[in-house]
């Protein structure tokens, strides 16, 4: 069970200093990306995924949504950056790897579902295009990284900027009515109300934001495996991921 803190260490030392950037890149022995928009079912690929490897399942999307939630109940304006950097100094952050999700605190209180509401999932997007903040949270990907002898990743820029070196990249796609479609299911399935319209409105919109923010945008590495999960059931785009790994890296075997 590993807590990580986005809470700066308090004045490291110069030496200290030097040696974190030495460690920077240094990573778990395995570290699988898998990058791609809004609602293409990384989170559940990535979960199978590090489940059947045994490896550590990292939900980089949580840590955005976490600073956002942080910062809205502070009432900060959230195009002002400089407010947003205060934010991640001011709060104390953990994520926890558990039973493969994420816990998420924030000053010790469970937001595990709470960062998953609609509203605030709609103004992630300041915080994702802030780069003093951006910038923090890739931080602590890698240090999450190399706490854990094997990691699987979601997000956005894990094989692009996070961890450029990684084991294997993905970048996974869906249509966006296929990607809307999952997501109604999904809240059918809580009984929560939903058009499907609206939904997929809002995945294009944050499809947009995505792709055209300056830092950290949304992109396939050059070296990506890109997988189209439009018309496959959630075991066969699994297993598609797997045959992938097991092609890539035999010692997984
Ligand atoms: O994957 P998700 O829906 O939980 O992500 C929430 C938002 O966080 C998404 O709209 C963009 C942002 N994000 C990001 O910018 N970079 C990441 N590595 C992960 C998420």
């Amino acid at each position: 069970m590993i807590a990580s803190s986005m809470r700066p260490s308090k004045a490291a030392s110069a030496p200290a200093r030097t040696k974190k950037r030495a460690d920077e890149f240094l990573m778990a022995e395995l570290v699988i990306t898998i990058d791609g928009p809004a609602a293409s079912g990384k989170s559940t690929m990535a979960r199978l995924l590090a489940e059947r490897l045994g490896a550590t399942f990292l939900d980089t999307g949580a840590m955005y949504r976490a600073v956002t939630l942080a910062a809205v109940r502070d009432h900060v304006e959230l195009r002002d950056e400089e407010q947003l950097a205060r934010v991640v100094e001011r709060h104390r952050f953990d994520f926890e790897a558990a039973r493969g999700k994420m816990l998420v605190r924030i000053d010790g209180e469970d937001v595990t579902e709470a960062i998953r509401d609609n509203e605030l999932t709609a103004q992630v997007r300041y915080i994702a295009s802030a780069g003093r903040v951006r910038a923090r949270l890739v931080e602590m990907q890698r240090a999450f990284a190399r706490k854990h002898r094997q990691v699987v990743t979601e997000g956005r820029d894990q094989g692009t900027v996070v961890f450029p070196d990684a084991t294997i990249k993905f970048f996974l796609t869906a249509g966006a009515a296929e990607r809307a479609r999952r997501r109604k299911e999904e809240l059918d399935a809580k009984g929560l109300p939903a058009d499907l319209e609206q939904i997929r409105e809002a995945i294009e919109a944050r499809d947009r934001s995505d792709e055209n923010r300056a830092v950290g945008p949304l992109k396939a590495a050059p070296d990506a495996i890109r997988v189209d999960t439009t018309g496959l059931s959630i075991e066969e785009a699994a297993e598609r991921f797997y045959h992938h790994v097991e092609e890539r890296c035999p010692r997984n075997r």
